[in-house]
């Protein structure tokens, strides 16, 4: 079967979400995002769980009948089966497990990062294998040669948290609402890049660390509101731009490292981190003077959602990849 018709779950993190696929083209693509979390100023486990089990049934229902797609007419369910949290991937793996049992289809299990990467592939322009992907999560900082679909090889990652951990992190040190990526870059087109000045990380090979430059951030506005109380009101938008600048400045000194080691100019940028506006911007300029191809996906499949664990399922499906009613959630899967 060439053109399989895949309904897929992605329940990770904060987002419950599914998808139609078939024949390789996303149909529908549904995504609840968990506003309950917005009062604790991130994301509680307990919580979404809990938020998946109200949301799944009528997101798979929406994304079934958006597609026009009936149950008879699905060749397998996918889900994703890690990383993420625990409890929230129990969920998706249950009822996936149920409604591929109930209907007598097959069950695919997908890594999340690996999704995050073939989100590429959902539309065109699709990259040239072996390409270099910088995946950028709230979880997760990745330098990924990818060689084909399914074959993918870690080159770097961070040694402590990742950058979009750092975004929120600091955006919840400057007062800012959460989610405090998408805040934080929205503010920082306001302000001035150069203004202040922060650490960028030097780690071994491709890797990566965040930790320091959040302590650096957390010392500098003691310091700063200590002598002035209206400190960071005065100056916000010129503290993100120039958080904004480092943390950017940190992911595309290693990319620019692989890209010349490995003499790679098919680049890509994946998962949520990829929706700032500063690295979508910063990297449209290194493509010019290092002569790169870039693949910056569309923002529907830059956060989580299901439609990137379908184009997963789909070529997994093609290769005969299934899982059994055995599988269990993953919570520290790698790819
Ligand atoms: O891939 P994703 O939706 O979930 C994980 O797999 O972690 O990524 C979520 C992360 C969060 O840290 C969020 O703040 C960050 O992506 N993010 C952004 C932006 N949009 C989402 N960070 C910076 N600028 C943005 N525009
Ligand atoms: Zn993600």
């Amino acid at each position: 079967m060439t053109e399989p018709t895949i309904l897929a779950i992605e329940s990770s993190c904060d987002e419950t979400s599914a998808a139609v696929i078939r024949g390789g083209k996303v149909l529908s693509n549904i995504v609840a995002t968990q506003a309950v979390h917005e009062l604790y100023g991130g994301v509680v486990p307990e919580l979404a769980s809990r938020a998946h089990q109200q949301n799944i049934i009528p997101v798979v229902t929406q994304a079934l009948l958006t597609a026009n797609v009936a149950k008879s007419e699905l060749n397998a369910v996918a889900f994703t089966r890690g990383p993420g949290l625990l409890g929230a991937l129990l969920v998706g793996c249950s009822f996936a497990k149920s409604f591929a049992l109930g209907l007598g289809i097959p069950l695919i299990e997908v890594n999340h990062m690996q999704a995050h990467i073939l989100a590429h592939f959902i539309d065109d322009p699709k990259p040239a294998f072996p390409f270099l992907c910088l995946t950028v999560s709230g979880g997760h900082t990745q330098v990924v040669l990818v060689k084909s679909h399914l074959e993918m090889e870690i080159l770097g990652q961070t040694t402590d948290d990742a950058v979009g951990e750092a975004f929120d992190k600091i955006a919840k040190m400057l007062g800012l609402a959460y989610p405090g990526g998408p805040m934080l870059d929205k503010t920082a087109a306001q302000g001035n890049p150069d203004a202040f000045s922060f650490p960028v990380s030097n780690m071994p090979g491709y890797d990566f660390s965040f930790s320091g430059i959040k302590t650096s951030v957390l010392y500098f506005l003691r310091d700063k509101t200590k002598a002035a109380p209206a400190f960071v009101q005065e100056n916000m938008a010129d503290i993100c731009a120039s958080v904004q600048k480092t943390l950017i400045k940190t992911l595309l000194k290693k990319l620019k490292q692989a890209a010349a080691d490995l003499g790679i100019r098919e680049i890509a940028i994946a998962g949520g981190v990829s929706a700032n506006t500063g690295l979508r911007h910063t990297l449209q300029e290194e493509a010019k003077k290092h002569n790169w191809n870039v693949y910056i996906p569309a923002f529907q499949y830059c956060t989580d959602n299901a439609g990137m664990i379908a184009i997963s399922a789909h070529y997994q499906y093609l290769k005969g990849d299934f899982a059994t009613q055995y599988v269990s959630p993953e919570p520290r899967m790698r790819i």
